[in-house]
């Protein structure tokens, strides 16, 4: 197949389908690793109220690594999962005494903030800084296997090296970070694990799995 044509197609997509989140108005690292650390287990819909509340309490790293743990918690209130709150506390002040308050850009020592792992830290490199990083996660799994029909185990450890490399391959030279959130978008909102709806995929008639009617067969998972 002609990967990069798919990358290119994908990124026409989003160009005139990319959901409208407050996270997407901004450059600053900053807020988008909050909103990042927000989504890691928290539905677009139901981390929004928190995001806007958040980065109004919290606008910048300083202001975060000066509050109290008990008022960031507060600020976190209803989201569950609270460490990724302690965390965030624990890396503002690694940002404001290791990096001088200047939020790292490049991948390794985003990498190396608290409560940031390798899926986080491509979505901030890519979004933030335009760093070539694919933001592996179970949407690129789903996608990718539909649209290759590809029958690669994601519930093996290896399937992130796997889909990686995989995804390296259809994306485009620049807009690293469209891509990844055009990926997002289209895992949330079209390539679904149930009910696809592929009659609006942008992929439908590159689709493998769509075009012999096995998207059910796709992404193959031998735990669950
Ligand atoms: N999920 C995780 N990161 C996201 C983002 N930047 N936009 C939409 N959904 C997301």
């Amino acid at each position: 197949p002609d990967f990069l044509h798919l990358g290119i197609k994908l990124l026409h997509w989003f160009e005139t389908n990319a959901r409208n989140l407050p996270w997407r108005k901004t450059n600053d690292p900053y807020k988008i690793w909050i909103c990042e650390i927000l989504l890691q287990q928290t539905q677009v819909k139901q981390g929004l109220n928190h995001y806007l509340k958040f980065v109004e309490r919290f606008p910048n790293v300083e202001s975060l690594a000066a509050a109290d743990e008990d008022e960031v918690l507060l600020y976190w209130k209803g989201l569950g999962y609270y460490s990724r709150a302690l965390n965030l506390h624990k890396a503002s002040k690694q940002i404001c005494n290791d990096f001088k308050g200047k939020f790292p850009e490049n991948y390794a020592d985003i990498l190396s903030l608290k409560g940031v792992g390798k899926y986080t830290a491509a979505a901030i490199a890519s979004i933030a800084f335009n760093l070539k990083y694919p933001a592996i996660d179970g949407n690129f799994y789903r996608v990718l296997s539909r649209l290759f029909a590809d029958d690669f185990d994601v519930s093996k450890p290896s399937a992130f090296q796997y889909f990686s490399e995989l995804a390296l391959l259809l994306m485009p030279d620049d807009h690293f970070g469209d891509f990844n959130e055009a990926m997002m978008d289209l895992g949330a909102e079209i390539c679904k694990p149930k009910n696809p709806a592929c009659e609006h995929c942008p992929f439908n008639i590159d689709c493998l799995a769509f075009n012999s009617g096995k998207i059910s067969n796709f992404p193959v998972k031998s735990k669950k």
